[in-house]
């Protein structure tokens, strides 16, 4: 069943908390290898803080993925075609969503957001910008199928998925998400999506641990988050933000680690953690030409082109829903 279809995104208990949340932050400290859903990080601070990380000299993926936007519109438009409508997976940021939209003339946007309020705000700020250009918001969670609105049932569609927010999964999940991707979209559409590419591991692990401390800051977020809204009392002072290369996963890792023994209670829960040990918070997946089309291909997708910035830092993939056929 679509996602939309009556289900309620967001549920909280009495006290005003994500049940989720509390679900999944419960769970991911009772494991052995402390780790967390990277998604609890993007709170409103959360997010703020990541706004900030993209001006960051080190963080190169949102500047290296806005010059391959601005830069290649007109291959885009070669390749895409006018008439399409652009299915946003996400709200949408305000640099590289109108730069794709001014290259292709498109003939709707429907941006997908779980959070409503963000997801209208932001719809609203692009409608001022093309106001020839019919906007449909929906409020949807984008990792399920979604049911699109009538008025763009008949349009060929271009999804959208820029960040390298794909890298953030694991691959088990990026699959499970391309494929509710075809499902949504169609056999027939494109898929315009971001995917960082593997590189020297100084420039990766300074672009997730910068100098001015920002990346820590955003790191030490969910704890205080945590304390806050799950009544925890996590000692914020005993952790360290890390970032480290995982080579055999070709991703970038956030932890916290635990810099003494540590004991803490979380919703009335007790945990500990020995020295060293630390708490997983995030994945950062990079890719090379054959891991983005592997990941692709197994997601019922199929590579038609690829674009790099100047200096071959980040890759923007153009790939198409294709109808099933046999295959040897
Ligand atoms: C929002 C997932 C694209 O992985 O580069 C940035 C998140 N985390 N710095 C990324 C992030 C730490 C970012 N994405």
């Amino acid at each position: 069943m679509p996602s939309n279809d009556g289900l309620k995104l967001v549920e909280k208990d009495e006290s005003g908390v994500d049940t989720k949340f509390r679900a999944d932050i419960l769970l991911g400290l009772s494991q052995a290898q402390k780790a967390t859903p990277a998604r609890w990080l993007y709170d409103d601070a959360g997010s703020q803080l990541f706004e900030e990380i993209t001006r960051l000299p080190e963080y190169y993926p949102t500047r290296a993925e806005t010059e391959i936007l601005r830069e290649q519109g007109g291959s885009f438009a070669d390749m895409i075609g006018p008439g399409r409508a652009v299915v946003e997976f996400g709200s949408g940021s305000s640099v590289k969503t109108p730069l794709l939209l001014s290259a292709i003339d498109p003939a709707a946007y429907v941006p997908l957001d779980i959070s409503g309020d963000f997801l209208r705000a932001a719809a609203a700020d692009l409608a001022k910008q093309f106001p020839g250009l019919p906007v449909y918001p929906v409020e949807a969670d984008f990792m399920r199928q979604v049911a699109l609105p009538d008025a763009v049932s008949d349009m060929p569609k271009l999804g959208f998925f820029p960040g390298s927010t794909i890298g953030n999964m694991v691959a088990r999940t990026a699959v499970d998400l391309l494929r509710n991707m075809r499902e949504t979209l169609g056999v027939g559409a494109h898929l315009l999506i971001g995917m960082d590419l593997i590189k020297d591991t100084q420039i990766l692990i300074a672009a997730y641990d910068d100098a001015a401390g920002v990346t820590a800051e955003f790191n030490y977020n969910l704890v205080r988050r945590i304390n806050r809204e799950l009544d925890g009392d996590i000692p914020l002072d005993h952790l360290q933000h890390e970032a480290r290369w995982n080579d055999d996963n070709a991703r970038i890792e956030m932890h916290l680690v635990a810099q003494a023994d540590i004991n803490f209670c979380v919703d009335g829960r007790g945990f500990a953690m020995k020295a060293g040990e630390t708490i997983h918070t995030e994945n950062s997946h990079k890719f090379n030409r054959r891991t983005s089309n592997m990941l692709l291909f197994a997601g019922g997708w199929e590579p038609q082109a690829r674009w790099l910035d100047g200096e071959g830092r980040f890759s923007l993939i153009l790939a198409e829903a294709r109808p099933n056929r046999s295959a040897p």
